[in-house]
């Protein structure tokens, strides 16, 4: 075989090899109408463990939650949570469904697929965990973070606590089951993910009908 034939053989194999993960285009998050702010605060709440059914989150309904929790909201550098110094999302949002695991990409707002495979029995400390249709799992990127040195945990905890807020609000909006959760089987989140040496997970936040 000549070498250009090799190589063309040789990058077939690896082509064929790989995974074939599929990436998950979002719908446009609604912005604009639906419930007011007021009457979203008044109706915020957490969603008893127990209560989640088995119905599946819509891609429209994804997409607002994500918007909603770390969405671009004023062109390229302005997002629907606070960040210090402006800095762009240094606190990762995945998504665990029934079929895989999404890395969620505010720049192009779509989903990219890490991994397949049930994984939302795996995660959490409390078995109703599992129920939720779709679980949210907030991560510290340990190398944006590094530019913060010692604080950097303190600012992922407040970024995720804004995030968390705003997709209980945007649920309360869509009427919609959330419930954060602190209680994470951390290894199996770090295992899960192929997380990266320091990046750390903080929480999930359930979602469901
Ligand atoms: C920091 C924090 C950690 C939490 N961790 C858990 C948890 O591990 N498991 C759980 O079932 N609920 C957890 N929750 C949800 C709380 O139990 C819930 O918010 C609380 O009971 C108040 O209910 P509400 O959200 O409806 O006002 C947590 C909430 C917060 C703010």
């Amino acid at each position: 075989m000549s070498r250009p034939a090799a190589l063309v053989a040789l990058l077939l194999v690896f082509a064929l090899a790989a995974p074939a993960w599929a990436d998950r285009p979002l719908p446009a998050p609604r912005q604009e109408g639906g419930m007011g702010v007021f009457e979203a605060l008044k109706k915020r709440s957490s969603a008893a463990g127990g209560d989640f059914s088995p119905a599946e989150l819509s891609q429209e309904e994804l997409s607002n939650l994500l918007w909603a929790a770390s969405g671009l909201n004023r062109g390229q550098t302005g997002w629907t949570v606070p960040m210090a110094h402006g800095r762009p999302p240094y606190c990762r949002v995945y998504v665990a469904d029934k079929d895989g695991v999404f890395l969620y990409d505010w720049a192009s707002h779509s989903l990219k697929e890490i991994r397949s495979g049930n994984i939302k029995g795996d995660i959490g400390a409390q078995s109703f965990v599992k129920k939720a249709a779709a679980i949210l799992i907030f991560v510290a990127d340990g190398q944006a973070l590094a530019e913060f040195g010692a604080a950097g945990e303190e600012l992922s905890h407040v970024a995720a606590g804004a995030m968390t807020q705003n997709v209980y609000l945007a649920a309360a909006a869509l009427g919609l089951g959330a419930r954060y959760i602190r209680s994470i089987r951390q290894e199996a989140v770090i295992s899960a993910l192929s997380l990266p040496k320091g990046d750390t997970p903080i929480c999930l936040m359930l979602l469901g009908k």
